[in-house]
């Protein structure tokens, strides 16, 4: 069975093929009117599941277009709803789906439920973000730093702010692709040290740099995210926001950068907090073509999980 469930568990020559296949699917669909199904429809006749336990806005439409772009039909389901939150085991729920759906998209608080919902599955399970990473924004992240700027290979990526679970597939996708990743941010939130360990094994170099102006110098691409995640307690709202103001990507920071580098951000975005609109507005900013790119990225891995 194919899951998708982190970027460095796929070998780097599947991981190419996929955007290699997401590109070429989104160059197919140009000029064609809103609306228009593939001209392939590799998913016609299948089921697929997309479960969320917590709020979503680009991976619930980019998944479910994404599907149905291909011919397929989706089941959008909320965990709470479920008898998943009320005490049948995942590994049950697994067993039980499989006999319905061709495919399951999770998006989990606990990364665990991610793994036994693979491990139990008889279809293909795709990671759409846990409390530990988030590997489908990372795949679309890499389509978009190539369509602007070409190989990522051998690039300076530059994560201010929290060592979070996108930081943390940046950190895989730095293994894989071979660029190098700076984390600039409080020591409090570094990203987890296996991820560091795992990145640094293959041969990347990963700094960590306390200063966000001296992190960023040289860097080809600027990358942030909210201060407060999904699965972080509000009540610690307040003190990541004190110790994540100096990381606030502005046009101050851009500015000690490469003159071309460019901005990325997952979203949703906190204007004003950890990054400023004249950034996410400004002429370095992709963050909407990373959000389109969620759309090619995950229907080229649907077909890679399904091999079709
Ligand atoms: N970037 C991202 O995953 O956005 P959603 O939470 O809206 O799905
Ligand atoms: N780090 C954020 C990403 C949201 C897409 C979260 O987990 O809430």
């Amino acid at each position: 069975m194919t899951h998708f469930l982190d970027i460095h568990k796929t070998d780097l020559a599947e991981l190419r093929a996929i955007i290699d296949q997401a590109r070429q699917m989104k160059d197919a669909r140009n000029g064609h009117p809103r609306g228009t199904p593939d001209s392939e429809q590799p998913l016609a006749g299948r089921m697929v599941a997309l479960i969320f336990e917590k709020p979503s806005t680009r991976t619930r439409v980019s998944f479910d277009v994404g599907v149905r772009q291909m011919g397929g039909q989706t089941m959008v389901l909320s965990g709470a709803d479920m008898q998943l939150g009320h005490g049948e085991t995942i590994a049950d729920t697994a067993r039980v789906l499989s006999r319905y759906v061709d495919m399951i998209m999770i998006r989990t608080f606990d990364e665990s439920v991610l793994l036994e919902m693979a491990e139990y599955s008889d279809v293909p399970v795709i990671n759409g973000l846990t409390d530990r990473t988030h590997p489908c924004q990372i795949m679309a992240d890499i389509l978009t730093y190539e369509e602007h700027r070409g190989p990522i290979t051998g690039k300076k990526v530059v994560w201010s702010g929290d060592g979070n679970n996108v930081c943390a597939s940046f950190l895989h996708a730095a293994g894989q692709f071979g660029f190098d990743l700076t984390f600039t941010g409080p020591m409090q939130l570094d990203p987890e040290p296996e991820f560091i360990g795992l990145a640094r094994k293959v041969g990347s170099t990963i700094t960590i740099e306390r200063d966000p102006a001296k992190a960023v110098e040289g860097a080809d691409l600027i990358v942030t995210d909210t201060w407060v995640s999904m699965h972080d307690s509000q009540s610690t709202k307040e003190r990541r926001h004190n110790m994540l103001r100096p990381y606030q990507v502005n046009d101050r920071l851009m500015a000690q950068a490469k003159p071309d580098a460019l901005f990325m951000h997952c979203l949703p975005a906190h204007r004003g907090e950890e990054v400023t609109s004249e950034v996410m507005d400004g002429p370095s900013s992709v963050i909407f073509d990373e959000a389109e790119n969620r759309l090619h990225a995950q229907k080229a891995i649907m077909r890679w999980t399904l091999g079709v």
